[in-house]
């Protein structure tokens, strides 16, 4: 489905780090009488035009849920070609990434994937950790309950009897990266399903009802675009805010 209206983006106030809960696209194929995972495939092709576009504003950060550690519940053949998909993607779309210069990043669990996977992982990461660009971060078996714990655990062995903000920040996947600023939900459903949940207490949240494969350039910028309008307090009163002041 075509957006029907162009949006028009004030580039001033684009998010720094965008984080997105790319769904829907099971039902999207099935509303095409197509398999399931065909919606994944198409799935694909609108991730990189997200990348594309938000690279484009100059978000410096675009972090996706690709697999929660929850869809190891979902039945084996679609696990195995959504495992397919990932192999295909990391052989065929990052050097296209490094030439135009981002960062790949995977966050998540890495024992239960094939080693052709985790080896791709880490030549992928290796290859474009020096480039200046967008750093595009895929949560790949990442659960936040899971990201949280594994960070206490590792402290506790550290041997610290009090955990900071900073502490959890330094173990935290993407604990160095500035907070997301804009959290996207794509089809339809207003729920978090143990995404980033420690980095993203002060995300603006935005819902939308299009369904991933439909996710194109301009409804990205119709998410950015309500962004913009937010008025972001972080506790304080609007009256105390500075006219440009988007973060703590
Ligand atoms: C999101 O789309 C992709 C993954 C979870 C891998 P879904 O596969 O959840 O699509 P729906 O929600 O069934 O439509
Ligand atoms: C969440 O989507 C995870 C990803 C998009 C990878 P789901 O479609 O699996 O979420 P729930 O289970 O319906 O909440
Ligand atoms: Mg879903």
């Amino acid at each position: 489905m075509k957006s029907s209206t162009q949006t028009i983006l004030e580039h001033t106030q684009i998010p720094r780090h965008v984080a997105i809960i790319m769904d829907g696209n099971g039902r999207w194929a099935k509303k095409r009488f197509l398999p399931r995972v065909m919606g994944h495939k198409k799935g694909v092709d609108q991730l990189e035009a997200a990348v594309r576009r938000c690279s484009e504003l100059g978000v410096e950060y675009l972090t996706v849920f690709a697999f929660s550690t929850e869809n190891w519940r979902r039945p084996s053949d679609e696990v195995s070609f959504l495992m397919g998909l990932f192999v295909e993607a990391l052989k065929k779309k990052v050097q296209a990434l490094h030439r135009n210069g981002l960062r790949l990043r995977v966050i998540g669990n890495r024992d239960k994937f094939p080693t052709q996977i985790v080896d791709g992982i880490e030549e992928s990461e290796k290859l474009t950790a020096n480039n200046p660009g967008m750093t595009l971060t895929i949560a790949a078996d990442f659960g936040g309950r899971q990201d949280i714990l594994r960070a206490v655990n590792e402290l506790l062995k550290e041997g610290v009897t009090t955990i900071t903000e900073e502490d959890m920040l330094r173990h935290l996947s993407l604990g160095d990266a500035p907070e997301p600023d804009l959290f996207i939900r794509t089809g339809g459903e207003a729920r978090i399903s143990n995404f980033m949940l420690w980095q993203m207490a002060y995300a603006e949240l935005y819902f939308t009802d299009t369904l991933w494969p439909d996710f194109d350039a301009n409804e990205l910028d119709k998410a950015i675009a309500s962004f913009q309008k937010r008025e972001r307090r972080f506790g304080r009163t609007s009256e105390q805010l500075p006219k440009d002041e988007q973060r703590p």
